[in-house]
């Protein structure tokens, strides 16, 4: 991924000499490594990659992924790939580092005991933290990045249009976001990009509630906030609905919530602050009975992982920029009552943006 291997390298402050992003042992895996490597399976415990400012990309893999490892490189001629055992790869990296006197390390990701290792293998280095550059390299994909990022909203989509067919009276929160998953998977998802959400009732009140076997009942409201990951990369995607009879109130909040969504897109383009976008979402939200009862920022960056190094709220004066891939989810939490929130993933364009994810987000009430 020579591209990419550039692309970090432009957006340092000083130059350095390589670039060590490490992997420890899962959930212990900096994405940046597969950033660089673009290998889109396998596991990659303990793998290194070394990245040099021609492009060039050095890969140590231990011979678990040696076979999936050497298949991804025989499509990039800038990709060597060193299969070692675990003990030897300190010894290596000292090797394919070549007397760099200053490294670059993403100190965001890399574990303590790694450092500990690098500072063993190869004393007297200057370590330099480039964990800012590698964000900002990240928090824009190519074109490559965002068809699978379609890839995978095209599954979160199909599972929301599912989701109301899926709903029964006595289910729990946990049989739900166990099919979501289920059929997540079947239709093409390597597993889920977070832990799911459902919420139903006055569990809809906080944003990142756990399922839990409490039972749907007529007259609930909920919230599914749910992704796919899809060759490494991932959707995040909200919906929520009603089930049985209306509840006035909540069909009201769900009108507000769409409106400030509305209002959130139409100000989407690149050289927008984004704290613009949260606001626009903020005003309409604001105005409405439901005043403050929006509790976070209004959207972050999507890619390798579902906050993907970046996110915006009210304070945050970063322009978009085109190729961006992004959330806009606003949503209004009422304690003791329930919660709407709509959360759709897009990307940043030339003039404007367009949707990666396509379910419907008008109000879905569906009979008990
Ligand atoms: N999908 C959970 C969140 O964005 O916080
Ligand atoms: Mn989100």
């Amino acid at each position: 991924m020579k591209a990419r291997v550039e692309k970090i390298f432009q957006h340092l402050e000083k130059p350095v000499d390589a670039i060590v992003v490490a992997n420890s042992v899962d959930p212990h895996l900096d994405q940046s490594f597969f950033y660089l490597f673009g290998v889109p399976a396998g596991l990659f415990e303990g793998a290194v990659a070394i990245a040099h400012p021609d492009g060039k990309l050095d890969v140590l893999t231990s011979p678990l992924e040696a076979e999936t490892a050497h298949q991804a490189a025989k499509l990039d001629p800038h990709v060597a790939i060193h299969t070692v055992p675990r003990e030897e790869t300190d010894g290596f990296v000292k090797d394919l580092l070549g007397g760099a006197k200053t490294v670059g390390l993403n100190f965001r990701e890399l574990t303590h005991s790694w450092y500990l290792i690098l500072e063993k293998a190869v004393p007297g280095t200057d370590w330099v933290d480039v964990s800012v550059p590698i964000r900002n390299a990240r928090v824009t994909k190519d074109a490559h990045e965002i068809e699978l990022l379609r890839g995978a909203a095209e599954i979160g989509s199909k599972v929301g249009r599912e989701i109301p067919g899926m709903l029964k009276t006595g289910m729990t929160e946990l049989e739900l976001a166990a099919e979501m998953e289920y059929r997540m998977n079947r239709h093409g998802a390597s597993g889920r990009s977070f832990a799911t959400i459902v919420a139903f009732g006055a569990h809809g009140a906080e944003p990142h509630f756990s399922p839990t076997s409490t039972k749907l009942k007529p007259g609930d409201s909920m919230v599914c906030d749910f992704g796919a990951t899809y060759q490494r990369y991932v959707c995040d995607i909200t919906r929520s609905f009603h089930f049985g009879p209306r509840d006035e109130e909540m069909k009201a909040v769900h009108d507000t919530v769409e409106k400030a969504q509305a209002a959130a897109f139409a100000t989407i383009r690149p050289g927008v602050p984004a704290k613009e976008v949260h606001a626009a979402a903020a005003k309409v939200i604001d105005e409405s009975k439901w005043k403050g009862r929006l509790t976070h920022g209004v959207g972050h960056s999507i890619g390798l992982v579902v906050h993907d190094g970046w996110g915006y709220g009210p304070n945050v004066a970063d322009p978009l920029v085109e190729g961006m891939a992004i959330t806009v989810e606003p949503g209004i939490y009422i304690p003791g009552k329930g919660g709407v929130r709509i959360e759709d993933d897009i990307v940043v364009t030339k003039n404007g943006y367009e949707f990666l994810t396509t379910a419907p987000r008008a109000y879905i009430e569906v009979a008990a």
